[in-house]
């Protein structure tokens, strides 16, 4: 992997809110087809740092840069206009408009009526729309319904296909399973799977461990807003991920509490013994 060129570099990332420190010197590189688990704390900085590699936040200090050039974003859009798409915690797409709608969003087709009106070319989007959907497994009955009468999956997915429709460089994914049923959070892991194959890198937030174990080729781990480590996924286990992620002292206590609960569980087995006897 060191000889290839990284699609995206962060470099020395830094951002506060007023005295709070929230990304503090975070570097790191994403390689062509890489999925990576962005992991840490609630409050560790991770929506924060992704935030500013989707152009949703502004950097304080640092540099991040796509495919080798520096690159800077003033808003959402502009960062998905140069491929790095994010579904985010809180926000993903409009409610309002229908799934064609906003996969093309912001990249509207147009089409000239009577030869001088530009009008939302409606029927090539659908198409298209309907087309990528198929290809990546995804039903969605009723295209032409607004966002906010469908499911949390087909939300979710409905994001993916535009990243796959416009070639996305980056996907970036603020728990994205976080409000999902079984079901559609397994389609969601597959679609991860489908953008990896496709050679699309992912960055996954989730604070379910045991799919980004599933899905990640290599976890990063945040604390305190710094990164406190980074791992390869066949190189390592939940438990050290956690002790990363909730650093040396908080793993002394937590070890402390796993000792004391099985004293509890020796004195109850002593008793149990003399109850026989
Ligand atoms: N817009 C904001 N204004 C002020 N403080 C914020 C803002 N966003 C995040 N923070 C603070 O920055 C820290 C990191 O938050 P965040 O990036 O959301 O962490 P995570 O996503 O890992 O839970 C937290 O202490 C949080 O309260
Ligand atoms: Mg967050």
């Amino acid at each position: 992997m060191v000889d290839v060129q990284p699609i995206l570099q962060v470099k020395d990332l830094y951002k506060r809110f007023g005295g709070l420190v929230a990304v503090d010197h975070v570097s790191l590189d994403i390689h062509p087809g890489e999925v990576i688990g962005l992991l840490g704390d609630n409050g560790a900085g991770k929506s924060t740092l992704i935030k500013m590699i989707s152009g949703a936040y502004k950097p304080d200090g640092g540099q991040i840069l796509l495919n080798g050039v520096a690159v800077s974003f003033s808003t959402p859009l502009e960062a998905r206009r140069r491929g790095i798409e994010t579904i985010y915690q809180d926000l993903a797409l409009c409610e309002n408009l229908d799934a064609s709608a906003n996969i093309f969003l912001g990249r509207e087709r147009m089409r000239h009526q009577l030869g001088i009106f530009r009008v939302l070319d409606r029927s090539y989007m659908l198409r298209e729309s309907r087309q990528v959907l198929d290809q990546l497994d995804i039903r969605i009955p009723e295209l032409r319904n607004p966002i906010r009468q469908l499911s949390g999956g087909q939300r979710q997915a409905v994001s993916i296909a535009r990243a796959v429709y416009w070639d996305a460089s980056l996907m970036v994914m603020d728990e994205p399973t976080a409000a999902l049923g079984v079901p559609e959070q397994l389609k969601v892991l597959e679609l991860i799977r489908t953008l990896r194959n496709q050679g699309v890198p992912v960055i996954l937030i989730s604070h379910n461990m045991q799919d980004v174990f599933a899905v990640a080729d290599r976890v990063i781990v945040m604390r305190r807003g710094s990164k406190a480590g980074e791992r390869k996924v066949s190189e390592t286990n939940e438990n050290e991920v956690v002790g990363l992620m909730v650093g040396a002292e908080y793993t002394q206590v937590i070890k402390q509490l796993h000792d004391v609960s099985e004293e509890v569980h020796i004195t109850r087995h002593d008793e149990s013994e003399k109850d026989i006897r």
